[in-house]
């Protein structure tokens, strides 16, 4: 049997979490992928997969996310069909967002849907996959070493990447950090009939409210906060407003990020 083959167990660091399981793997093509395997096969809501090393992370829209070994925090939560709120994605990035803040000490922003963002770089990103009878919520934060990012190829200017590493003076520890991660979803869910607490909070962290953006669904505008959905509310030209529901949102040249 290779190391690979079996997930350590660590039934303690769940016990401690309120988890109902938390499987530590050496390398894993995905752990989303693992997670929704899990949820198929019935597996308890809250089950935390983590993995060292992905050999084959993926981004949104079909980027490539890579996940060098022990660089970053790469984990799914396997969830339920009544996690799959409209505002899950934003929900995400809030909890994820708190609990980063909360253990590294530094200030963590969310860009819409679900970018996590210290000082205008992108220091973890969020992939939420649901199919019929299962959802699963990955999260990858880049803790040291060369930055992650889930550019699409030939897709620039983009974000820059950032770690962790960059913002803390020591190193944060990979297990315990995914542990907050996981138990800060999860508490945000089971609050999640106080949706309006949690655009209180998004809004204390959106990264673009009040500024230029480009979008690939609407064009250009400035972004004004969130619909009801949690969907990004875009003002054009024209002073109408819009929900861009999917696609790409970078902010103007004379704002930020593109060159
Ligand atoms: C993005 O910013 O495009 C989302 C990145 C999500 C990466 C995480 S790492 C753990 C989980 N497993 C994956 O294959 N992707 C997510």
């Amino acid at each position: 049997m290779t190391p690979n083959d079996q997930p350590r167990l660590e039934p303690a660091r769940a016990a401690g979490l309120g988890l109902p399981g938390f499987e530590v793997w050496d390398s894993l093509a995905s752990t989303n992928d693992r997670a929704r395997t899990l949820a198929e096969l019935g597996t308890e809501r809250g089950w935390l997969v983590v993995a060292l090393e992905q050999t084959a992370g993926r981004g949104r829209r079909g980027a490539a996310w890579t996940s060098m070994a022990g660089e970053g925090v790469w984990m799914s939560l396997v969830l339920d069909e009544q996690d799959a709120i409209p505002q899950l994605p934003i929900l995400i990035g809030v909890a994820c967002a708190e609990a980063l803040e909360n253990a590294a000490g530094v200030h963590v922003r969310v860009k819409w849907p679900n970018d996590l963002l210290i000082d205008e770089k992108k220091v973890g990103g969020i992939l939420v996959e649901r199919g019929h009878g299962w959802v699963v919520a990955g999260v990858g934060i880049n803790v040291g070493g060369a930055p992650s990012h889930s550019a699409l190829e030939g897709e620039s200017p983009v974000i820059r990447p950032t770690a962790l590493s960059e913002h803390t003076k020591e190193r944060l520890t990979i297990l315990p950090l995914a542990g907050e991660l996981a138990r800060a979803v999860l508490t945000f869910l089971d609050a999640a009939e106080r949706v309006p607490e949690i655009f209180e909070a998004f809004e204390a962290r959106d990264a673009l409210r009040g500024r230029g953006v480009r979008t690939e669904e609407h064009g250009p505008g400035i972004a004004r906060g969130l619909d009801e959905d949690g969907m990004l509310l875009l003002e054009l030209d024209d002073g109408s407003v819009r929900s861009v529901r999917s696609g790409s949102v970078r902010l103007m040249p004379q704002t930020g990020w593109e060159e």
